[in-house]
């Protein structure tokens, strides 16, 4: 079985089959300049991950396996927030004293932060990195993750809908909660680099400043941040408590753990090809962003975890931050930035492999249509 808590393969190219990287024509790299009709075929040793002149509109021949083989787990890991029961969590919602106030609180903010998050790192990964990342097959992957992002968003308004949820509430929550802004802030300064129509890497400085974004949102958005939102949700559920949400929420973070992982390898291959960018300055300046992401977690845990849970309070959340930093850091040949910790939720590794408690493809409610059933009336 595979394990998604480590990447699959990591990157296996020598640098020195790289050609030094031409700063690139202002459209080339997208895909959609005009055609050069003497160009010679693709070859492997062609294709870069960053600044590549390599036709991207040419998948095959495959380079980078590892970011086919995550589009093929992806694939195999459908699934739609309409298939889960809400009945269970509509009764405990609504009833008097079936969640005390403390849980009431921790969930709708859990729900406020991953509601618009969603959004912000699918559109990070359509308005920002898709353009500058060079390669076909790292887009087929992004183009899969963007639709997974689309069922995320989707699984928010769903459970908004079936639980009738103030949506102005939950959808501005990370305008209107400083905790959940000061994350929202410090991830959009770095998409906000890129956002700028004249934008173009082929200079250090321009290449780091991708390598940034993308460690703002693959290692410390969804790598750091989402992981005490589903330890939040997924504590409750291993109390019997919201258990849909915690179904959803098992399947997102089956599907999360690729996309993290998909992106430290990018970052990685990244740092292979152009190991001029991994500079000392570099590597403390990444450590540092990790750290302060960890420190913005400890105080969104103490906001929606003032008086602690059963099980779950802000200090654990606070030093489960501090173990995965240390682990992210780790994926990136980065040395810890906090002291060694234990995890205190072990029971999250398990939570990720779905198949230990059941199998969701027996278990799904809704058989999908194939092509010749399909009916477009
Ligand atoms: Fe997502
Ligand atoms: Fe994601």
């Amino acid at each position: 079985m595979l394990d998604w808590s480590e990447p699959t393969r990591g990157p296996a190219v020598n640098p020195q089959t790289i050609a030094p990287a031409a700063p690139p024509a202002a459209d080339a790299g997208t895909g959609l300049g005009s055609i050069d009709r003497t160009a010679g075929r693709v070859r492997v040793d062609d294709k870069a991950m960053i600044n590549s002149r390599a036709d991207v509109n040419q998948l095959l021949p495959l380079k980078y396996v590892w970011a086919w083989e995550k589009y093929l787990a992806a694939c195999n890991n459908h699934w739609m927030p309409t298939e889960v029961s809400m009945q269970a969590d509509i009764a405990l919602w609504k009833s008097r004293d079936g969640l005390t106030e403390d849980e009431r609180r921790m969930v709708k903010r859990n729900l406020g932060f991953f509601a618009a998050s969603e959004s912000l790192v699918a559109n990070n990964i359509v308005l920002a990195i898709y353009r500058h990342l060079t390669n076909p097959e790292c887009r087929q992957y992004l183009l899969r993750q963007s639709f997974e992002e689309a069922v995320h968003t989707h699984t928010f308004q769903y459970i908004v809908e079936s639980l009738g949820l103030d949506e102005g509430e939950l959808f501005n929550m990370y305008r209107e909660v400083p905790s959940i802004t000061d994350k929202a802030a410090w991830a959009l300064a770095y998409t906000q680099h890129l956002d700028d129509p004249s934008f173009r890497t082929g200079t250090p400085e321009a290449d780091q400043a991708f390598v940034r974004d993308l460690i703002a949102f693959y290692v410390v958005f969804e790598g750091m941040w989402f992981y005490t939102g589903f330890a939040q949700i997924l504590s409750l559920g291993r109390r019997n408590k919201m258990v849909g949400i915690a179904e959803q929420y098992q399947y997102i973070l089956r599907d999360e753990s690729i996309h993290m992982n998909f992106g430290i390898d990018v970052i990685n291959q990244i740092k292979v090809e152009n190991p001029h960018l991994w500079t000392k300055a570099f590597q403390d300046e990444v450590r540092q962003m990790i750290e302060d992401a960890a420190r913005l977690e400890a105080s969104y845990g103490r906001d929606t975890m003032p008086t602690g849970l059963l099980g779950l309070n802000a200090n654990l959340c606070e030093q489960y931050m501090h173990f995965i930093a240390n682990r992210r850091c780790a994926q990136l040949g980065l040395k810890p930035v906090f002291t060694e910790t234990e995890n205190p939720f072990p029971w999250m590794s398990e939570a990720m492999d779905l198949k230990k408690e059941k199998n969701f493809f027996e278990t799904r409610v809704i058989e999908y249509q194939n092509g010749g059933a399909l009916s477009w009336d």
